[in-house]
């Protein structure tokens, strides 16, 4: 074992650590994402190598991998409490004096958010965290430190002068963009969606597997401390305290905490955030209200099931009454049918609302809704707004129940409705116009076969236009058959195109992905792709060999059979391998030179001196790169040769892309040595 390998381990681990710390906890990036997954990789290969080097608090352990069976259960050494609620004015007025009664010396109060999540206890014992567990029943909870390790706002080692032991607890939140990005995912491939983030950051805890947590992007905030000999007095103090030692703690500047000393303090706290809370990238669900003195809060102490010196109060999830207009039907590219409510439009908590989900024909009978009702329309923890009831003195004596369609709204095929499922089905995925354009968008799409140069609106042009009615027939599109569209210069038809065949490299699983099986997202793929290796293997695969597989149940075996048993898809497949895109997983170790450039879009510009343009785009492809032909936000790097043209340039600037000369680029894939680098100047190279 070498001591060279260990001290480099050691030192990336402390520089990654350090960035992760700035850039999380601070908001500062000092380096890019590029540079940042450069040396991620680099650790991760050393850590490969040099196994007994390995750490369980590495940097690495962010990006998930273990897998936890079961979760074994952990005692609190201190009960994790609820807090009791209150709803107005008249219930903090006699919180305040409930204390007044127990303590005569002055004191104040410290408001804070009050994070609508999980509830999470840290452990840390020498700076490292050794534990994350859940709060269970406030007496034991589970230990789930794999998937806590993937959240970027938990230090894994503490900094500064950390004590021996302590214990930190906080919530555990889903952030609203990340949670309406990862319900787009699940739309996009046919799953259910999730109905609010508390929820879903809660079952993200329980998952398996960390790599699945760690794609969900979930976010901690603190709100105590525990450890012996504490030298602090205050609540407030304990956030700076926590800060020394590498957490994100809520603060002061964004108004996230504030110190009160009078019952006008705390109300204008809460009005406050009444107001603004729906422009927070998270959810709260109201406002935690403190003594601020920690010797004053033992002397008050607390019941069984929460602290005396401590109230949350709780915002009322707004709701209006408005009319129910009408009840639409969306067909979806799963064949997936979902009722949509029209409202006469009206503002909720600061947003105008036309639209409310409601689901399915059972909530429709639920609420008994009709058309021409007056509705009571909520936005609570959940994105769209819902339905929760019907005022039904308001509703007109000839008002008459409610159907729901029996026949597709777009193709008029009959529905149907699996048994105990709640949603009705369009099975007439072929030729219903929805589900076809839908399949095609699906395929495109960046996650997928990432096809440059084609939008939706592309797409809906060329089926309108009657040049494409299937996957299959992107590849057999001419120039001539695009050109006399309307908005189709030489220009966009030629990145159409390029972009088509570029697809015909991607990798299988994204393949598999694209296809748009119901059920069948990026990991599954990935997991089906992994156990076959080929699409034949997948085709020909019986429902118990493909339940067989590891985290494929019984749900996704039926739904793949049933795609590949159709006849049109395996016609599909047969064009789509004869136009030669790829349908086997390729041995990545034996066809890449190296990683370096996994995962990565590269722009190649200008003329080049050492290497035709050429051999620099197939060196590209050997180090795991992806060529693209125009810059865009998506792309991470810009080989720049001479005479690059100006409007590439400027797009690089705005995005702030990073550039990399012939030079840095061939020693960038190890074809040159860093000394004979050079720097394009004002961009501060990275390599
Ligand atoms: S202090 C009782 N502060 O709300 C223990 N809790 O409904 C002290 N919560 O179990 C809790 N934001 O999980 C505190 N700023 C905040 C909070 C907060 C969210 C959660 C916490 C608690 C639950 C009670």
């Amino acid at each position: 074992m070498s001591k060279e390998a260990l001290n480099k381990i050691l030192a990336l681990r402390k520089k990654l650590h350090e960035y992760n710390y700035e850039y999380y906890v601070n908001s500062r990036s000092l380096i890019s994402d590029f540079e940042f997954d450069q040396l991620l990789k680099e650790l991760e290969l050393l850590e490969d190598k040099f196994p007994a080097y390995s750490d369980e608090n590495s940097p690495t352990k962010r990006v998930g991998g273990e897998v936890t069976k079961s979760f074994d259960s952990h005692a609190h050494e201190y009960p994790m409490l609820s807090l009791s609620n209150s709803y107005s004015k008249q219930d903090i007025i006699d919180f305040d004096e409930r204390i007044k009664k127990i303590i005569d010396v002055p004191f104040e109060y410290i408001c804070e958010l009050k994070y609508d999540g999980v509830a999470i206890s840290l452990i840390y014992e020498n700076g490292q965290l050794i534990k994350g567990v859940t709060r269970g029943d406030g007496v034991r909870g589970e230990v789930v430190t794999n998937n806590i390790r993937t959240i970027q706002a938990i230090p894994l080692k503490l900094v500064g002068n950390y004590p021996k032991k302590i214990e930190v607890r906080g919530e555990i939140i889903f952030p609203t963009p990340a949670f309406e990005e990862l319900n787009k995912q699940r739309k996009s491939i046919g799953l259910p969606l999730f109905a609010n983030p508390r929820n879903t950051a809660s079952g993200s805890l329980k998952l398996q597997d960390s790599a699945e947590v760690a794609k969900r992007n979930l976010d901690c905030f603190l709100y105590a401390v525990y450890m012996k000999d504490s030298t602090f007095n205050n609540a407030s103090d304990q956030y700076y305290y926590l800060q020394q030692l590498g957490f994100k703690t809520p603060s002061l500047k964004d108004r996230y905490i504030q110190k009160a000393s009078t019952i006008d303090d705390i109300m204008d706290f809460i009005n406050y955030w009444d107001d603004k809370r729906n422009a927070l990238p998270f959810e709260i669900d109201g406002i935690v209200i403190k003594v601020n003195q920690l010797d004053l809060q033992q002397e008050i102490g607390h019941t069984a099931k929460s602290p005396r010196w401590a109230i949350a109060y709780k915002y009322k999830a707004q709701q209006v009454s408005t009319t129910l207009e009408n009840i639409v039907y969306q067909v979806g590219r799963t064949g997936a049918i979902t009722p949509v409510a029209h409202l006469s439009a009206i503002e909720i908590s600061g947003t105008i609302v036309k639209r409310a989900s409601v689901h399915n024909e059972d909530q429709i009978q639920k609420l008994d809704l009709r058309i021409g009702d007056t509705v009571y329309v909520e936005k609570g923890g959940e994105i769209i707004p819902k339905i929760v009831g019907v005022d039904k003195s308001k509703r007109s004596s000839n008002s008459e129940s409610f159907n729901f369609i029996e026949n597709c709204p777009e193709c008029n095929s009959i529905l149907i409705r699996d048994e105990g499922e709640a949603q009705h089905y369009c099975p007439n995925s072929n030729e219903c116009p929805p589900q076809i354009k839908g399949k095609m968008i699906h395929y495109i799409g960046r996650k997928q076969m990432n096809i440059d140069g084609v939008g939706s609106e592309t797409i809906e042009q060329l089926f309108n236009a009657g040049l494409i009615n299937n996957i299959a027939d992107l590849y057999e599109l001419k120039k001539i058959d695009l050109l006399p569209l309307e908005r189709m210069a030489e220009k966009s038809v030629d990145n159409i195109i390029n972009g088509i065949e570029e697809s015909k490299n991607v990798p299988f699983p994204k393949f598999l992905f694209a296809l748009g099986i119901r059920y069948v997202g990026e990991t599954v793929a990935k997991k089906l792709v992994d156990h076959f290796k080929n699409i034949d293997a997948i085709i020909n695969a019986n429902e118990e060999e493909l339940a067989n597989v590891d985290e494929i149940g019984d749900k996704i075996a039926i739904s793949v059979l049933e795609f590949f048993r159709d006849d049109n898809n395996l016609d599909l497949i047969k064009r789509l391998k004869s136009h030669g895109v790829q349908m086997e997983q390729l041995n990545k170790k034996t066809t890449l030179i190296s990683s370096v450039l996994v995962g990565k879009k590269v722009v190649v510009s200008g003329k080049f001196t050492q290497y035709s343009r050429d051999e620099i785009k197939q060196m590209i492809v050997d180090h795991g790169g992806k060529n693209s032909s125009s810059v865009s936000a998506q792309t991470d790097l810009l080989v720049v040769g001479e005479n690059m043209g100006p409007s590439k340039l400027e797009k690089a600037q705005k995005w702030k892309i990073e550039m990399v000369s012939e030079n840095d680029f061939l020693v960038l894939i190890g074809l040159k040595s860093s000394n004979q680098n050079q720097m394009i100047e004002g961009q501060g190279s990275l390599f």
